[in-house]
């Protein structure tokens, strides 16, 4: 392709060449002939006077002399008298010739003007210029041969188109030079033009400049960025959506085993009391003991399932209000004080000056505050604290619950948040956990605009925080719309 565009572009220099050789080819010999034959005329006319002049009388002139003027004039020189007969001529028997009365350039020297025309030979069938001029008792001819000017105009044309050609040397390689540069910037970008249309917009054009080709180059650099941003942009959201996906699958799947758990061990409790052991006072009690702790348990992980989607569809209301923070602390450590009591821990509050109003929805706080606190409870070993606090963090109120439990290994802070994720599933279950405890309060914080964290070291207890808006401008203004309960982690 671009070795056809540099033919072209020669081909088309060449054309040009050949198109100005023919017109200066055209022109020069029309001008050569011209100027030619004038001065071939103007000489043979000169020359044929001077005959004319040296002619007595034409029956004098013998063959012999008209020889020797012929070849001092340079030309063939017939005698002829004034009724048309020919007595004498230098390059053919008189005798047998014509009457040549009717001759143009005859005719006028016999009228008393010299005459000239320029036609081939009758008798050499070559062409001859004949210039005839009056004498006393007829006229004189001297016919040269028209090739002569021929032949000069021919050496004339083969000199002035040389010298075109060669002008037009430079030219043709200067052509030759930009249709090379051309054709390999052409070649450049349409190997770039393949590479985009391969998919690889990394690649750029290293043409620059202010030529065509440099703006060109530019568009398509930009045009291949461009690409590459949404190609990147369409493959982040691809992995989202993928992300997203695996998600809800996992979920779909913690919600069947979570329920088949308990749902297998009524079913199976249920049959064998059915089988009989309804009348052994030995297992029955018992057997309907692990019963209820299951349903308790299904009842739990529903109600937890339906908090969480009650949520993220925005279908729980939230009453915004100030709030005392000390109120809200107290409030939830009376709830859980009989368990702390009960696992020998003791519970204290910390209340930073400056933090002592927080705008929230007060039933809410208190399900974030008794999920981190039954959490503390749950995993802090007998004679271990509880603390829960509160201080000022700019427009917000940072809330804490710190104990002096098991702590969390740093490889599972990431996840902790995420429904159903468990440190130690076996124990979590063990202790009735469902898992959704943290992502409810998650969720909630950010209902509230507030964001979670979390500090913890194994053996070293944890820190829980949160944040609640101090001020009602820190409210949600504008809830984003929820993805669907499964969607999120
Ligand atoms: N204070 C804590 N100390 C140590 N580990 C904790 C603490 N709080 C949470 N965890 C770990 O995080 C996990 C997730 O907590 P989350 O509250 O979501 O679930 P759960 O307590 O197991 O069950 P649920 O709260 O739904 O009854 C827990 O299983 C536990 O492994
Ligand atoms: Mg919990």
């Amino acid at each position: 392709m671009t070795g056809r565009i540099f033919l072209k572009l020669i081909a088309g220099v060449l054309g040009l060449l050949l198109l100005a050789l023919a017109t200066v080819d055209y022109f020069t010999t029309r001008v050569a002939q011209q100027v030619y034959i004038d001065s071939l005329v103007r000489q043979t006319t000169d020359k044929t006077h001077m005959v004319a002049l040296s002619v007595d009388r034409i029956d004098a002139v013998g063959l012999p002399t008209a020889r020797a003027i012929a070849a001092a004039a340079g030309g063939r020189l017939t005698l002829i008298r004034g009724d048309g007969r020919v007595m004498v001529d230098t390059g053919a028997n008189a005798a047998t010739m014509e009457n040549h009365a009717s001759r143009p350039e005859i005719r006028r020297a016999l009228e008393g003007k010299p005459g000239w025309a320029i036609r081939r030979s009758g008798t050499l069938g070559i062409p001859f210029l004949y210039v005839a001029a009056p004498c006393r008792g007829g006229a004189v001819r001297l016919a040269v041969p028209y090739s002569q000017v021929e032949t000069q105009v021919a050496q004339i044309r083969a000199k002035i188109l040389i010298s075109t050609a060669l002008a037009f040397l430079p030219a043709i390689l200067l052509a030759a030079v930009v249709a090379r540069w051309i054709s390999r910037h052409f070649a450049t970008i349409m190997a770039h033009a393949g590479e985009l249309a391969a998919g690889n917009f990394r690649a750029r054009l290293p043409i620059s400049g202010g030529n065509e080709f440099g703006q060109l180059a530019r568009t398509l650099n930009d045009t291949a960025a461009n690409l590459q941003r949404t190609v990147e942009q369409l493959e982040l959201e691809h992995s989202a959506l993928e992300r997203l996906e695996r998600v809800r699958k996992d979920f779909v799947i913690n919600v069947s085993h979570e329920l088949r758990t308990p749902l297998a061990s009524i079913q199976g409790y249920t049959e064998t009391l059915l089988d009989g052991a309804l009348g052994d006072p030995q297992y029955n009690v018992r057997f309907l003991g692990i019963i209820r702790h299951n349903a308790e348990r299904l009842a739990r992980l529903t109600e937890d399932l339906l908090t969480l989607s009650r949520i993220e569809q925005k279908r729980q209301k939230l009453e915004f209000e100030p709030h005392s923070m000390a109120g809200l602390l107290e409030e939830a450590m009376d709830l859980v004080r009989p368990i702390a009591t009960k696992s020998s821990l003791s519970l204290a509050t910390e209340l930073a000056a400056g933090a002592p109003e927080v705008w929230c929805d007060s039933e809410a706080v208190s399900q974030i505050l008794s999920n981190l606190l039954d959490n503390a409870i749950k995993y802090t070993p007998a004679g271990g604290t509880i603390v829960a606090g509160a201080r000022p963090a700019g427009r917000f109120v940072e809330v804490y619950v710190r104990d002096s439990g098991a702590g969390i290994p740093a490889e599972d802070l990431p996840r902790l948040f995420e429904r159903f994720y468990r440190v130690d599933k076996a124990r979590s279950r063990e202790l009735g956990g469902t898992g959704l405890g943290l992502s409810i309060v998650k969720h909630l914080v950010a209902a509230h605009n507030g964001t979670v964290r979390v500090e913890s070291r194994a053996g070293e207890g944890s820190t829980f925080f949160f944040t609640l808006p101090a001020e009602e401008a820190a409210l949600p203004q504008d809830m984003p719309e929820s993805e669907p309960a499964m969607g999120r982690p």
